[in-house]
């Protein structure tokens, strides 16, 4: 674990937040600054000078105002589930955690729409909607840290992309503060809009770079009342793709995919068994709207006649569409379990995957591999021996010959902008950095995230 900072040459900086946010939310102990200055995965990480928890907008404009006067870095932080290091500490930076904006509502049951704050979870978010019949069209297996102004910053996808999409398809309307504490909102929340540019929009997938989210519209979508849960066994890359193709017929909430080790490994770590003996090499998981009953349109029958004669383990309740779940679901913790991981999260267009896999094989055999097979997102996970900066070199150069994206849904942050000239031109990283300049002049909103720093240190 990374210590603590040293006091800034800035006590009567710290004394300035704590007028602002109050006493006891400028951490500054290694005890209480511990939580949020490691990632996920215990690869990220670094001192802090102080963890600062705003409780509103005016707060967060205050301390982003008194941290761009003295010029102090500051990294916006979340629930603190991100992959790629963007959102804890490098190298003494201020952390602004917004977990405190976590006011929630009201619904828009027409639109359907619901505004929360920044901080709230996704979880959160998926309780209330429920209530109303609705739910958050993006949803993911940490969705009891991650929040929305993370999940936002990220353009998060998830497991129900393939229905409805990644956030950016969720964002009716944002508030933010920009780096000299201006407050920048449209929250109108209309679903058709188009009165200029839309900075809702720039932000979405801005990883803390442009501005602090503090408070978002989020489009709702019917919630199910029953779905139909699959694991459908596939022999090659090309079976799952079949099955792909056959399973989008039966309008699915969600396609995911796993190979056999990656299940095992699975399976031991959790205890949950796998479905269907012999374990095939690639497991695919389906989720289609509809249960058991119904006739023909039932979610059981579209996906029975979808999946033709592979081998398939259909959920009979609640408990085993779970149990199916966790396989997919656990696998993040138990790859952590294994040691710390280089994570990969690549797209790979559908029709180059085969391709690119048997080459995977060839550079790290023992990757572990799973992800969103609806939109070519696979999840490289490099343990043990295989974890060097040459194979993630290898893997991510094979992924962006094939015309793929180095960065699929976890975005850059720093794990990444190393790679990012392999799928962004110099053009497009110059056309961002000025629009950066624009919005953060001071340079202190997550420096060393998604662009390279220049000689000139921004
Ligand atoms: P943080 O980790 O705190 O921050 C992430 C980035 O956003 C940082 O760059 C940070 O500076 C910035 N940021 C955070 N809050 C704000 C704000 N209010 N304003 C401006 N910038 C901000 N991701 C997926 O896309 N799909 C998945 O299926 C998925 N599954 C996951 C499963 C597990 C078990 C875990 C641990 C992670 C998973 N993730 C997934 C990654 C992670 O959950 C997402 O990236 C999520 O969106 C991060 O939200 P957060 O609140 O934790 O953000
Ligand atoms: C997932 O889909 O489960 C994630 O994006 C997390 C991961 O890549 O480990
Ligand atoms: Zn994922």
């Amino acid at each position: 674990m990374p210590a603590a900072g040293p006091t800034p040459g800035g006590d009567g900086l710290l004394e300035a937040l704590r007028d602002v946010v109050g006493h006891a939310h400028v951490l500054t102990d290694d005890h209480a600054t511990a939580g949020y200055r490691v990632d996920w995965t215990g690869r990220f990480g670094g001192p802090t000078r102080a963890v600062v928890r705003p409780a509103d907008t005016d707060q967060v404009a205050a301390t982003l105002r008194l941290c761009s006067d003295a010029g102090v870095p500051v990294v916006p932080q979340g629930g603190n589930t991100g992959l790629v290091g963007g959102g804890v500490p490098r190298d003494g930076e201020l952390v602004l955690s917004l977990r405190r904006l976590d006011t929630i509502g009201p619904v828009d049951p027409h639109t359907p729409s619901i505004t929360v704050g920044a901080g709230v979870t996704a979880a959160a978010v998926q309780q209330v909607a429920a209530g109303h019949g609705l739910a958050l069209g993006v949803d993911l297996a940490a969705r009891d840290s991650a929040t929305i102004g993370g999940m936002v910053a990220t353009n998060a996808g998830g497991i129900h992309v393939v229905a409805h999409g990644s956030m950016r398809q969720q964002v009716l309307g944002v508030e933010a503060v920009l780096s000299d504490g201006t407050v920048v909102g449209h929250m109108a929340g209309l679903v058709k809009d188009n009165a200029g540019p839309d900075l809702g929009q720039l932000l979405t997938g801005s990883e803390g770079i442009l501005a602090v989210i503090t408070s978002v519209i989020l489009r709702l979508v019917p919630r199910p009342t029953h779905t139909t849960v699959a694991v459908i066994g596939c022999a090659t890359v090309d079976d799952a793709l079949e099955a792909l193709t056959a399973v989008r017929r039966a309008r699915p909430l969600a396609v995911e995919v796993m190979r056999a080790a990656g299940v095992a490994m699975v399976a031991q770590h959790t205890g949950v068994s796998v479905p269907i003996d012999p374990v095939p090499p690639w497991l695919v998981l389906v989720e289609v709207e509809g249960g058991g009953d119904g006739g023909g349109d039932a979610g059981s029958a579209r996906l029975v006649d979808a999946v033709g004669d592979r081998p398939t383990a259909l959920a009979q309740d609640a408990a085993d569409a779970r149990r199916f779940w966790q396989l997919r679901e656990r696998h993040t913790e138990a790859i952590n379990a294994r040691g710390v991981p280089i994570k990969l999260d690549v797209t790979v267009p559908l029709d180059r995957l085969a391709d690119v896999v048997d080459q995977l094989d060839a550079i790290v055999p023992g990757a572990v591999c799973f992800g969103h097979l609806a939109e070519g997102n696979l999840h490289v996970n490099l343990l043990g021996d295989e974890a060097t900066a040459a194979n993630e070199d290898a893997v991510l150069r094979l992924v962006a010959e094939h015309g793929g994206s180095i960065a699929s849904e976890h975005g850059v942050g720093v794990a990444k902008v190393a790679h990012l000239h392999l799928t962004r031109s110099v053009e497009e990283v110059e056309a961002l950095r000025r629009i950066r300049r624009a919005l953060d002049p001071a340079g202190i909103l997550n420096p060393g995230v998604v662009l390279p720093v220049t000689r000139s240190g921004r």
